[in-house]
C-alpha cells in the first residue's frame, strides 16, 4: 500500500539564507556573483556595507564585516555545470591570493570561497525535487556522539523530521525542511569556535518552538517582526547543549515569507544576448 508520506513536509518550510560575514564586498561580487553566477539583489541591501546574493529561493546575507566561516559547507544546485566551469575560471586571476579554489569531483564542483567558506554544486537533477537552482542543504561538523541528540532536537522541538544514519561516511544526522532542502549534522572529529554565522528557516508553528526555548531561557533574540533567534541546539532528553548555530526563526506572517527572488541568467551578456532571456526561472521543467 501506499502511504504518500512523501508528500509531507514538517514544521521547517524553507531554509531561507544563511550569513556569512565577509571583509571585502569587491572580492564578494567577484566570488559570489561573477564566480557563482548568483544574482545581487536589486532591491536590498544595496551598498558597500552589505549584500544579498540570490540563489533561486535561498540567499547569501553577506554584510562587510570581519569573517565568519561555516564549519562545514554549503550544498548548491546549479542548471549548467559547464557554464559554472567556465565562470570560476574567469574569477581565479582576481581571487589570486585568496583561498579561492575550485576542483571537478565525481558528482559536483567542491568551491572555496575567498576566506575558506566551502560549497558543493550539483547539476539540478531528480534528487533536488525540481529545485534548479538553490541551496538544498547545508552540513555541519559536529563533535562525534552528538548526532542523535540534534535529530531529537530538530524532530521534536522544531517539527521537522529527523533521522540519524550511520554509513561508511561516519554517523549524522538529517533535518527535513520544506520540500526539498535539509540540514545536516555530521560527526567528525575535528572542531571549530562558533563565529556567528546564522541561518534563517520558517516555521508553520511558530509558538511550540518558541516556547520549548522560552521555558529554558534558549531565546538570543525576543519576537520581533514574527522573529525571534536561538543559538543553542539543546539534547530535549536531558537539556545538554550539542550544538551552536544561531538560528533566526520566523514565522510564516513574517513580511518576507517567499519573497519574490529576482534571479539573473548568467549566460545573458552583451555579445551573447538572447532577447527577453534575462530572467532565469530557478525550477526545472
Ligand atoms: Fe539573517
Amino acid at each position: 500500500m501506499i502511504d504518500y508520506a512523501d508528500e509531507d513536509v514538517g514544521n521547517i518550510v524553507l531554509l531561507e539564507h544563511v550569513n556569512l560575514q565577509v571583509p571585502d564586498q569587491s572580492l564578494a561580487i567577484l566570488f559570489y556573483i561573477v564566480g557563482l553566477g548568483f544574482t545581487r539583489d536589486p532591491y536590498f541591501n544595496i551598498g558597500l556595507r552589505n549584500m544579498w546574493a540570490n540563489v533561486g529561493e535561498q540567499q547569501f546575507h553577506l554584510p562587510t564585516r570581519p569573517v565568519q566561516v561555516l564549519h562545514g559547507h554549503m550544498g548548491i544546485v546549479v542548471p549548467d555545470f559547464d557554464a559554472l566551469k567556465e565562470r570560476l575560471a574567469s574569477v581565479e586571476e582576481g581571487l589570486a591570493g585568496t583561498k579561492f579554489s575550485w576542483s571537478v569531483k565525481a558528482d559536483h564542483i567542491a568551491v572555496t570561497c575567498p576566506w575558506g567558506n566551502r560549497f558543493q554544486c550539483y547539476a539540478a537533477g531528480s534528487s533536488f525535487g525540481d529545485m534548479a537552482l538553490g541551496v538544498p542543504y547545508v552540513e555541519f561538523l559536529i563533535a562525534p556522539d552528538r548526532a542523535a541528540g540534534i535529530a531529537r532536537f530538530y524532530d521534536q522541538v522544531l517539527g521537522a523530521p529527523a533521522t540519524t544514519e550511520s554509513g561508511k561516511q561516519g554517523t549524522l544526522a538529517r533535518v527535513k525542511i520544506g520540500r526539498n532542502q535539509s540540514l545536516i549534522f555530521r560527526e567528525a572529529n575535528e572542531s571549530a569556535e562558533y563565529d556567528g554565522h546564522h541561518l534563517a528557516i520558517y516555521v508553520a508553528n511558530f509558538s511550540r518552538p518558541y516556547n520549548f526555548l522560552k521555558s529554558r531561557g534558549l531565546i538570543s533574540e525576543e519576537v520581533r517582526n514574527h522573529q525571534f533567534r536561538f543559538k543553542e541546539v539543546v539534547d530535549p532528553e536531558n537539556g545538554s547543549g550539542v550544538f551552536l548555530v544561531e538560528h533566526e526563526v520566523r514565522s510564516l506572517h513574517h513580511p518576507m515569507y517567499r519573497r519574490f527572488l529576482v534571479n539573473r541568467d548568467p549566460l545573458e551578456s552583451a555579445r551573447r544576448y538572447r532577447r527577453g532571456r534575462d530572467a532565469l526561472i530557478p525550477y526545472t521543467d
